[in-house]
């Protein structure tokens, strides 16, 4: 659908979060005559530091704002007249969705219908060229079985608060496309994890956790299944689907790597042993049963044979690969994680942008 040695607008949603700023710098790197904007709110889990390396481009321009602030988006449309959207601004912990499900209505349903609105508004019926890519999950579907695999056709069922406010936004940006002909395509993926995820989500947390010899808390029996991608596969498949995928279409992304939790930690464990130079079995000491997540989805796992037929992809790094990279970076990078869980980098933002 789109051209990529054309000018093009692209306003990125969330582009300072985990897997935001993932796709904010493949884009900025890849296309220099793309203008980026990158449209985030920097919550808790949105952080520049992500971002160091490709701020200073001349493609590349930083706006704050909120989704849920409907003039504010307005003015950043007026001002940057985008050519395509790709949200991914969202609440986006399961965890903290069961404590505050209201922050995920407003943001992931309501944040997602301003944005439709403007997108509406500014296209008006000039929508060709145009498009607006919303970026979901695999919980959308619910939980498996034992067996089975998430397709494009199993029917919503969402069991969290998180999980049912994208289902919302997911269906919310269908009706735009069919009621108001917005050119959209939807992306539902697995798991993620790689450089820059906030230390709240299983991996980044018992990584930290590990490091600082702290209890690794495991909910219910460990016997949760989930399929991991790493995070720049899941870049690089955002960039094909925003170029080349169908508008209308819904595409599913996961990694063919599905783990229960207690084996993925065990692992994890003697890999961080290893990196660290503790004697076998120091980090796994540290695991800790907790009680369980209520509502907690036993298997998610997905068959993303659609878009590996449709558009060619496949994830191209090996879990044993992605996770030791991804160890690697952590120790590499203890300022980011002393200063994300310290809370300084927000008390930074506060002053610089009130
Ligand atoms: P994240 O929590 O790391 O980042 C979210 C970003 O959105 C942050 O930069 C935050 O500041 C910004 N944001 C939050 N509320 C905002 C608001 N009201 N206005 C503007 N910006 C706001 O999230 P993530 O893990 O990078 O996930 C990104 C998207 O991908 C989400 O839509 C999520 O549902 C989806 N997703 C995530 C995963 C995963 O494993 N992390 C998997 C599939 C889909
Ligand atoms: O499937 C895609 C989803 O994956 C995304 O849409 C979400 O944004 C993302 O947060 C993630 O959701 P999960 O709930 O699967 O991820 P989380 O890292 O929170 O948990 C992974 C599994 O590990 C899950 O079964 C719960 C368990 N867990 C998690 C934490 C934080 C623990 O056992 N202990 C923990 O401390």
């Amino acid at each position: 659908m789109e051209n990529p040695t054309e000018n093009k607008t692209i306003i990125v949603t969330g582009g300072a979060g985990f897997i935001g700023s993932h796709v904010v710098r493949l884009m900025v790197n890849k296309y220099p005559n793309y203008h980026i904007v990158n449209l985030d709110a920097l919550t808790y889990a949105g952080n520049l530091e992500n971002l160091r390396d490709i701020e200073e481009k001349p493609n590349y321009t930083f706006e704050k704002a909120d989704i849920t602030e409907p003039e504010a988006i307005r003015e950043i449309f007026i001002r940057y007249k985008p050519d395509g959207v790709i949200h991914l601004a969202a609440e986006s912990h399961v965890d903290r969705s069961i404590k505050d499900p209201l922050a995920f209505v407003n943001t992931n349903v309501l944040g997602t219908i301003h944005l439709l609105n403007a997108c509406r508004e500014f296209w008006g019926n000039e929508t060709h060229g145009k498009r607006f890519y919303h970026i979901s999950t695999d919980e959308v579907y619910g939980t498996l079985g034992e067996d089975g695999l998430f397709t494009e056709e199993t029917p919503y069922d969402p069991n969290s608060p998180y999980s049912a406010s994208k289902a919302s936004s997911d269906h919310f940006v269908r009706a735009y496309g069919e009621t108001y002909g917005l050119p959209y395509v939807i992306t539902n993926c697995s798991n993620n994890y790689g450089s820059f995820q906030f230390p709240e989500k299983l991996i980044p947390l018992f990584i930290n956790n590990i490091i600082n010899e702290k209890p690794l808390p495991v909910y219910g029996d460990g016997n949760y299944t989930r399929d991991w991608l790493f995070v720049e596969d899941h870049a690089i498949a955002i960039d094909l689907v925003y170029h080349l995928g169908q508008n209308g279409e819904t595409y599913n992304i996961g990694g063919f790597n599905e783990w229960k939790n207690i084996d993925l930690v065990k692992v994890l464990c003697s890999l961080m042993d290893q990196k660290l130079n503790r004697s076998p079995g120091t980090s796994e000491n540290l695991i800790t049963y907790v009680k369980d997540r209520p509502g907690h989805d036993k298997r998610y796992a997905i068959d993303a044979s659609k878009i590996n037929r449709e558009l060619g992809w496949k994830p191209s790094v090996t879990f044993e690969e992605g996770l030791a990279k991804t160890i690697d970076w952590y120790l590499n990078n203890g300022d980011w994680l002393k200063n994300v869980t310290s809370g300084n980098y927000r008390d930074y933002y506060k002053k610089m942008y009130g």
